[in-house]
């Protein structure tokens, strides 16, 4: 009986795999039509659905939440023009020379779409006080940008949140590469700012949202 249970286990497993797999090259198919050109291909062997065990989504969760990071809001312009954006603490410096960065997207994200559209975005860090705009760009509400301030980028016309953010960096797409249900997502900085130094960031931590503690005055003229 024991055998059996494993056996249905395992082929489920499998199953499930073979789906992903089969969906990946969908997807890369879907966006080379679309002459998106900048995605990854996906190769036999999808990120992280090797023969090895994984942890539960619980755990992965009370995991990543243990580190603490500030919030960003990552905006850009879908096909008709509309400005689109959702909230996002998956954003890393990778380069200095080139200025590049990434943003980890929601494969089923429209935003995800739209970036592909604009082949570009704009990377908002938050101030102490936007814990509600936070979640206004978390939530699947249609018109996010109704709630905030904004402007688009004079050189590239793309939203800036600029009563929210204490810094920007408005990206070109570079490269898009699928990691599991999310993509990857690595832009050029071509422009940015930090327009008062002195504007102390938004911070998350397990769910819950904080400013940053102590005074910042030394960290004003710091680079
Ligand atoms: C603090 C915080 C951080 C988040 N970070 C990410 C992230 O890094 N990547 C992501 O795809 N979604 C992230 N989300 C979830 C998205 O903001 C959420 O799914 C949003 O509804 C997506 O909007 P869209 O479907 O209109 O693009 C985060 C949410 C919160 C509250």
């Amino acid at each position: 009986m024991a055998q059996l249970i494993d056996l249905t286990a395992t082929v489920k497993e499998r199953t499930h795999r073979l789906r992903e797999r089969a969906r990946d090259r969908v997807l890369t198919a879907i966006a080379a039509r679309l002459d998106v050109g900048k995605v990854e291909s996906v190769d036999a062997q999808p990120l992280g659905t090797g023969d090895h065990r994984v942890v539960d989504a619980a755990t992965f969760r009370g995991v990543m939440s243990s580190f603490p990071s500030g919030v960003g809001v990552v905006t850009t312009l879908d096909d008709e023009g509309q400005p689109r954006g959702f909230t996002c603490s998956a954003i890393c410096s990778v380069s200095l020379d080139p200025p590049l960065m990434l943003v980890c997207v929601d494969r089923r994200s429209g935003s995800l779409r739209a970036i592909r559209h604009s082949n570009g975005f704009v990377v908002n860090f938050l101030g102490k006080d936007a814990a509600e705009v936070s979640q206004v760009f978390a939530s699947p509400e249609n018109d996010k940008f109704g709630a905030v301030e904004w402007q688009p980028n004079e050189s590239t016309g793309l939203p800036v949140l600029n009563a929210d953010a204490l810094a920007y960096a408005d990206c070109r797409l570079e490269r898009e590469i699928l990691a599991g249900d999310h993509a990857i997502v690595i832009g050029c900085i071509r422009d940015g700012g930090v327009p008062d130094p002195s504007h102390r960031p938004l911070l998350y931590w397990r769910r819950q949202y904080a400013s940053w503690p102590g005074s910042v005055d030394h960290l004003a003229n710091a680079s």
